[in-house]
């Protein structure tokens, strides 16, 4: 039995922002069990839901060093489909609203994390054999455990693969400023952890991880370039050695239109026709007109650059005044994206809804009852919701770019072939004609446009593929 642990910063049903929750809450269900003991560890924040928190077991507490001071740590359990989590606690860095807070907090809340977690080992009788880390968050621990521990026989044969689901994201900040680094040896700190005159963590656990991955082969591959490298291109193409591009995949059984239990009308291939119930059941639940004509166009997203809602901003007038078209938005993020579709959800009171929030709830009615969902993104280290809409029959339109070019392609409607539209460039005028030829074959050409629901919800986006492909990645390391 090989041993895996999973270390994030999120995990589904416990913390989720995107994501990255997803794929760290179903990955470990499709690795093969009879193979890999896989367990993740994961902080035990306080904005953690209380049915969660009270289900959670005292496993044991300890001190560690630290550079503050011998620190608590204490471990919690929990179990979710047979999937074992262990929880790392301690409210001076755990505290916080959400998972994520000030950056200059995060920095050193993960160190502290990613410290806890090796120190934690030996207290769980737990040796992994691979420490599989995620994100910035996580990269801390391959360096950790090069500088600290690999004079000791239980840490000496430790692998470790990093996940990189996001490679803006890489825990700057000033070197010298982060506590729980301070003892770093200065050959590390000034070394492999220094980029452009600051700390990053991101750029660390690249050079010191056994092996790196990305979330797509496209991805993999436009982080080696200037455009995508968000600075650290140089970097990854030296690793390139050791780098790969693994696509993620959905949790097919809690995204199913079959069985989803937030929907009005249940349906699979064969019933494609219940899910119009799904669409005026999400009219009626947004106030939107009930107009089973209109193409209803769904977005559930972080409401951020990366996901290209410049784009949107630029053309959603245009689109709103020329198209039988309704808007569905559910997301949270930055204010002036937040702004920009309230203003349309007051301006189109009956044709575009704006929900600023987080809801699983909307999440999945939208998911189930829109026509198509618009996903435009800048940049898109893999894209999950282009995979959940086309589940739920939703036919995605997307730019081209990192995942979204690996899972969506683009309509032929001489071979009939395809599950969605996409545009290339980064560019409103493209983004508006491809929904604009969205929308004729959506009013037009009605039955090329059901066999496109149909072969969406008929692929495989499951995690089965992607899995063996990570462990096939394990079996090299041990
Ligand atoms: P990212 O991780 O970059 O945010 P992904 O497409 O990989 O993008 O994953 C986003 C995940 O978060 C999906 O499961 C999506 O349904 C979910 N999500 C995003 N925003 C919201 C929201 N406001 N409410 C509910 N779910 C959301
Ligand atoms: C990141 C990316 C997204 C990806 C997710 C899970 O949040 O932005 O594209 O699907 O991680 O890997």
């Amino acid at each position: 039995m090989k041993k895996i642990l999973f270390a994030a910063s999120e995990g589904n049903p416990f913390v989720k922002t995107g994501g990255l929750a997803d794929v760290t809450g179903a990955l470990p269900k499709y690795l093969d069990q009879e193979t890999f003991d896989v367990r993740i560890i994961l902080p035990k924040y306080l904005c953690i839901p209380e049915e969660y928190r009270q289900n959670m077991k005292y496993v044991t507490e300890f001190h560690a060093d630290m550079p503050r001071e011998q620190e608590y740590i204490g471990i919690y359990e929990a179990s979710v489909e047979g999937v074992h989590y262990y929880f790392i606690d301690n409210e001076h860095y755990f505290a916080g609203n959400g998972p994520y807070n000030q950056i200059f907090e995060d920095v050193n809340k993960f160190a502290f994390f990613c410290r806890a977690v090796l120190a934690s080992l030996p207290e769980l009788g737990f040796c992994p054999d691979i420490i599989h880390c995620h994100d910035w968050q996580t990269a801390l621990i391959p360096v950790f455990l090069d500088a600290f521990y690999r004079e000791s026989a239980f840490y000496r044969n430790i692998r470790t693969v990093l996940t990189i689901h996001n490679q803006k994201f890489q825990g700057r900040w000033r070197i010298d400023d982060i506590e729980n680094c301070r003892d770093l040896p200065s050959h590390y700190r000034y070394g492999a952890m220094e980029a452009y005159g600051e700390t990053n963590f991101l750029k660390a656990g690249i050079l010191h991880a056994n092996r790196v991955n990305a979330v797509s082969e496209t991805y993999a591959r436009e982080i080696q370039g200037q455009q995508g490298g968000e600075g650290l291109d140089g970097v990854m193409r030296e690793i390139s050695g050791k780098l790969s591009g693994i696509v993620n995949g959905i949790d097919v059984a809690e995204y199913d239109p079959k069985t989803d239990p937030r929907l009005k009308a249940n349906f699979d291939v064969k019933t494609i026709a219940r899910k119009k119930q799904n669409k005026a059941a999400l009219q009626a639940a947004l106030g939107l007109r009930k107009d089973s004509s209109a193409m209803v166009i769904g977005i559930v997203s972080r409401l951020t650059r990366q996901k290209g809602f410049e784009l949107v901003r630029e053309v959603l007038e245009e689109m709103m005044n020329t198209l039988n078209v309704q808007v569905a938005v559910l997301g949270t993020g930055e204010e002036q994206f937040q702004d920009f579709f309230r203003h349309f959800d007051w301006k189109y009171p009956d044709r575009v809804s704006a929900t600023i929030g987080y809801s699983e709830e909307k999440a999945h009615l939208i998911y189930g009852g829109a026509d198509a969902f618009l996903m435009p993104s800048q940049f898109e280290p893999c894209g999950l919701s282009q995979l959940i809409s086309m589940r739920y029959g939703t036919i995605p339109i997307v730019r081209e770019t990192g995942g979204l070019k690996d899972t969506v392609e683009p309509y032929n409607e001489i071979w009939h072939t395809g599950n969605g539209f996409s545009f290339a460039n980064y560019n409103a005028t493209e983004m508006l004609a491809i929904v604009r030829y969205a929308y004729d074959v959506f009013c037009n050409h009605p039955k090329d446009w059901k066999a496109m629901m149909k072969r969406c919800m008929s692929e495989d986006h499951s995690w089965k593929k992607s899995a063996g492909k990570y462990e096939k990645l394990y079996l090299e390391l041990v």
